[in-house]
């Protein structure tokens, strides 16, 4: 791993492609999300090595809500099941977890096991890795807006003081800096409403492998790809 350009703080990453694995498997959707979890599993690990910061996995959209009950219930206890097996080697292993999205969607159970994981890896410094569960950046983007709204009918703000920092300060992502790098499995090219906002200078890549399939390699080759970009925002070299 060579060190002589800057490596992405936070890279964040849609992980499209677990249905269409399991079906050329001729397996169920879920046994995609489950060798999902798999990859996430090793990229974390490779993201530290790198000295990663930020690791965000869009997991559930809001959207999702609308696929199959057993697909939902399916992905509902595999994030209980995930949170709770890997805990302790996230705390062994100095990661941090956190969630991003809208959690009073979800029952009691899930929301409990979640907040346990977010709970005890807290002291985690040397990755965080941020679980995006109902989640879409409208809904994120709706809720700042409201909260801000609130605040200025209380007259607690001005309108005149809300500046693009408020903004960003008012979102679930608060806590992290933007993400550098969005990598995008499966070969399609769209954002699907995850960071927007955040995502404004973010350097994309949108490899064709199907997120059960992305390995280590395929890790180092975003961080490569990354690393060939001229990034300018906005400005001029
Ligand atoms: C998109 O693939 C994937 C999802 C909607 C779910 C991803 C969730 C996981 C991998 C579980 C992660 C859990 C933890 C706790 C880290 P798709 O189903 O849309 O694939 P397709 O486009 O091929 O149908």
């Amino acid at each position: 791993m060579s060190e002589q350009k800057p490596i992405p703080q936070h890279v964040a990453i849609i992980m499209d492609g677990n249905g269409r694995w399991a079906e050329q498997r001729g397996k169920e959707r879920y046994e995609g999300h489950i060798a999902g979890v798999e990859s996430v599993r090793r990229v974390l690990r490779r993201a530290a090595k790198w000295g990663v910061k930020y690791l965000t996995v869009y997991a559930f959209s809001t959207e999702n809500w609308g696929r199959p009950a057993e697909e939902v219930n399916a992905l509902m206890e595999l994030f209980c099941k995930s949170v709770v097996n890997e805990t302790p080697a996230l705390i062994e292993e100095g990661v941090r977890l956190r969630v991003i999205g809208e959690r009073s969607r979800f029952s009691q159970k899930v929301r409990h096991y979640l907040e346990e994981a977010e709970r005890k890896t807290e002291e985690g410094h040397c990755i965080t890795l941020v679980l995006a569960l109902n989640y879409s950046s409208r809904d994120e983007i709706r809720r700042a807006v409201r909260h801000l709204a609130v605040r200025v009918a209380e007259g607690e703000l001005q309108p005149e003081a809300i500046t693009e920092e408020t903004i960003s300060r008012s979102l679930d992502t608060a806590f992290m800096p933007d993400p550098d790098l969005v990598i995008r499995t499966s070969g399609e090219c769209r954002l699907s409403n995850f960071l927007l906002w955040q995502s404004s200078y973010a350097e994309l890549w949108f490899p064709e492998v199907l997120w059960p399939d992305f390995t280590e390699e395929d890790f180092d080759r975003a961080i490569e790809v990354y690393r060939h970009r001229d990034r300018r925002f906005g400005l001029v070299k």
